[in-house]
């Protein structure tokens, strides 16, 4: 792939931080190379706007930072990703955030995330029992925290399948941080090969920490035929879901990704095309990472906003 490079002088709080970006041409997925020590500058609007409580919380959490994966992806910001939020369950009081799953503003009081996000053991789906960090590029600190008003899981989300693993979360009060996504439509096709960017908190290898910063990572999409062959998912793969990854793994999403934006360009547009769904372990050879395609699950999403 192409790449330029380019060293930005950053006119910003904190004195020392010259990073580095490089874009990548065409490319869903903008990638912030940090190189400025261990509070970049990814967090000056966060940390001065912080409570005593939350930033001691969150210099716990930034002792290690984990960097440069998601697994296998590269740091980026919320501003190059500002749809996307983190989903924490609502029992855990400020200054502590508990990340379980990632989601994507679609509206200012919705957010579309995956089934499997709200029907399991910590949201029981129940919209009390969770709450999004929307506008920062570090779920655990700054941002804004709101609380949801109702959970629509899709009618043919089928748990034993992984079949229209969706959910929709409207918020209790719109959203004055982030970006809403354009979705894809029932007509958009994804061709195979496309990049997609996906991008989350979650674990940095399978079985591994999740991330402090938004990490992201381009995976291509790769054909249902091609995933459902028997050495991948023989057959698993339904038409609610495609694949995207590397035949010989090493970049994927992984858990804690879960429910989060997976983005193409389209028609020279950023649009959202899938839902990081499931996978066998994370980033393994030929076990692609696996989307929830978003074109199929259009014109649900357009009845349940009432649009
Ligand atoms: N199910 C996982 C979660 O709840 C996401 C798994 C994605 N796995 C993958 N290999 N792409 O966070």
């Amino acid at each position: 792939m192409k790449t330029m490079t380019t060293t930005f002088a950053c006119i910003s709080l904190i004195s020392l931080c010259s990073f580095t970006v490089v874009a990548h041409a065409q490319s869903a997925c903008k990638r912030v190379d940090d190189t400025s020590g261990p509070l970049p500058a990814r967090s000056a609007q966060a940390l001065q706007n912080a409570t005593p409580e939350a930033l001691a919380a969150f210099r716990q959490l930034s002792l290690d930072p984990p960097r440069g994966k998601i697994v296998d992806g590269h740091l980026t910001l919320i501003d190059n990703n500002p749809w996307q939020i983190a989903m924490i369950r609502a029992v855990v009081p400020e200054p502590t955030r508990s990340q379980f799953c990632g989601g994507s503003i679609i509206a200012n009081d919705w957010i579309l995330t995956a089934a499997h996000c709200v029907k399991n053991s910590v949201v029981r789906e129940d919209p009390t029992r969770v709450e999004i960090i929307a506008g920062s590029s570090q779920y655990a600190i700054g941002g804004e925290r709101l609380k949801v008003a109702a959970i629509h899981t899709h009618p043919r989300y089928n748990q034993a399948t992984m079949d229209n693993d969706f959910a929709l979360l409207r918020l209790q009060t719109p959203m004055t941080k982030g970006q809403i996504i354009a979705l894809a439509d029932a007509k958009t096709d994804l061709r195979d090969g496309t990049t997609m960017c996906v991008s989350g908190w979650g674990a940095i290898s399978e079985g591994g920490p999740g991330a402090i910063d938004l990490l992201g990572a381009e995976v291509p999409i790769v054909s249902t035929p091609v995933c459902n062959a028997p050495a991948s998912y023989n057959g698993d793969i339904l038409p609610s879901m495609f694949c995207a990854g590397k035949k010989e793994g090493g970049v994927d999403s992984c858990q804690g990704d879960s429910g989060g934006p997976g983005s193409a360009v389209i028609n020279g547009r950023t649009t959202l095309v899938g839902v990081v769904s499931w996978g066998e372990g994370c980033a393994r050879r030929l076990k692609y990472g696996v989307y929830s395609r978003v074109s199929t699950a259009a014109e649900w999403i357009a009845t349940t906003l009432g649009r």
